[in-house]
């Protein structure tokens, strides 16, 4: 094992990042500096041709159509209110999965609350999934859009979003996918699983610092724009630019954060998604055959590695599970997320609520060593109980 702590909290951000990743956001800021798109000189130049470069990667990585598909945004969060408020009026209905995170959750629940919107929440009675038949029994003649993460941030779980996607566009409806926990972290093509809008975060899988997200808007799909402002073009007009990206980008871009994350994707795609995506198979294996072993130990996972990504939720019978992580750091030096990891109607729907679990999210560069270590912490721990 190497020096410092054991990082299991990939899922919440991913750390440490490739060293081209720290490089390139330095470089920026040292000797790049100047606002892409907005000036004539040199400088600007180069911050525009790194931000159209970046995007260009991101387009081919996500199998999106076209570059300007891809709308730089913060977050994840930050493209959910995005599609979400961009597309929604007045008497639509949505239907969500119950392992939606909060950043779902809350911009429904404004709406809802508001009496602008209705909305259906699946029931989550088949476990830790949902699937396309309940997507489309829920769908009404005033349902606008259906929405599902890619992978539930608590139990892993992959969900069979392709079929969701096809119910959507047979019903005439939309499909937003969330994919903050698996652009990065398994092999993903949005015209392959045919969503109209996907919301991505930088700083998870993707390698890349915090402050970049994705939004993925298929071409044909409209949305309002939630932020109008300067973009650089177009500039004696008052109304916002209608061509894309610059109709939803307004604003300096977080370009260090971008030159960054850029960086993150070649460190992925030199490595290989497959390979990252079958080393952490392999570690997820190690640690769920080492969970099963110790007394007292409850994981929220069902059997099968393939169709879940690098999460690990667990709770220890007899142990608070925040206790559990406050443990786990002071004495063994193990970074964990504890609790309900902003996904409270998940954990009702595997009976973890209000207490949560322990979450272990592990990450292209964790170790097998990491893997005992925390193996051998739990044992310890499970023994003095
Ligand atoms: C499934 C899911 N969606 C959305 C988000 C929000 O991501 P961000 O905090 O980068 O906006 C997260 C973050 O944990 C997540 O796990």
């Amino acid at each position: 094992m190497g020096q410092g702590p054991v990082y299991f909290d990939n899922g919440a951000t991913s750390w440490p990042k490739p060293e081209g990743v720290y490089g390139a956001a330095e470089q920026y800021l040292r000797t790049g500096g100047a606002n892409p798109g907005r000036s004539a000189h040199a400088r600007s130049l180069a911050s525009e041709r790194l931000l159209y470069e970046s995007r260009e990667r991101i387009a081919m990585f996500l199998g999106a159509r076209k570059t300007e598909e891809i709308v730089y945004t913060l977050n994840a969060t930050d493209s959910l209110n995005m599609a979400i408020k961009g597309v929604l009026e007045a008497g639509d209905h949505v239907v969500y999965s119950p392992f939606e995170h909060n950043s779902v959750l809350r911009p429904l629940y404004s709406l809802r609350e508001s009496g602008m919107i209705t909305t259906t929440m699946l029931s989550g009675k088949g476990g830790d999934v949902v699937n396309a038949d309940e997507f489309d029994r829920a769908i009404r003649p005033d349902t606008k859009l259906l929405l599902c993460t890619h992978a539930s941030n608590i139990t892993g779980r992959i969900m069979p979003v392709q079929a969701i996607a096809a119910v959507a566009a047979s019903r005439g409806v939309l499909f937003l996918l969330d994919a903050a926990q698996t652009a990065g972290a398994i092999p993903l093509n949005l015209q392959e699983i045919g969503a109209d809008m996907a919301a991505f975060t930088g700083h998870k899988s993707l390698l890349g610092p915090p402050g970049v997200g994705m939004l993925y808007l298929r071409e044909g799909v409209s949305i309002k724009p939630w932020r109008e402002g300067g973009t650089g073009s177009r500039s004696d007009e008052e109304k916002q630019p209608s061509f894309m990206p610059d109709y939803l980008e307004a604003g300096t871009m977080n370009t260090p954060g971008i030159a960054g994350l850029n960086e993150g994707l070649k460190y992925i795609n030199d490595t290989g998604v497959e390979t990252i995506r079958n080393h952490e198979l392999k570690l997820c294996q190690k640690l769920l055959s080492g969970l099963e072993q110790i007394p007292g130990i409850k994981i929220f996972r069902g059997s099968s590695l393939e169709n879940y990504v690098a999460v690990v939720s667990f709770v220890m019978e007899g142990m608070d599970s925040g206790e559990l992580g406050f443990i786990l750091e002071e004495g063994y030096g193990i970074l964990c997320r504890t609790g309900l990891h902003c996904a409270p109607q998940a954990h009702r729907s595997i009976g973890t609520f209000p207490g949560g679990t322990v979450r272990f999210s592990l990450g292209c560069f964790n170790t097998e060593q990491e893997v005992d270590h925390a193996l051998q912490a739990l044992s310890e721990i499970a023994a003095r109980l």
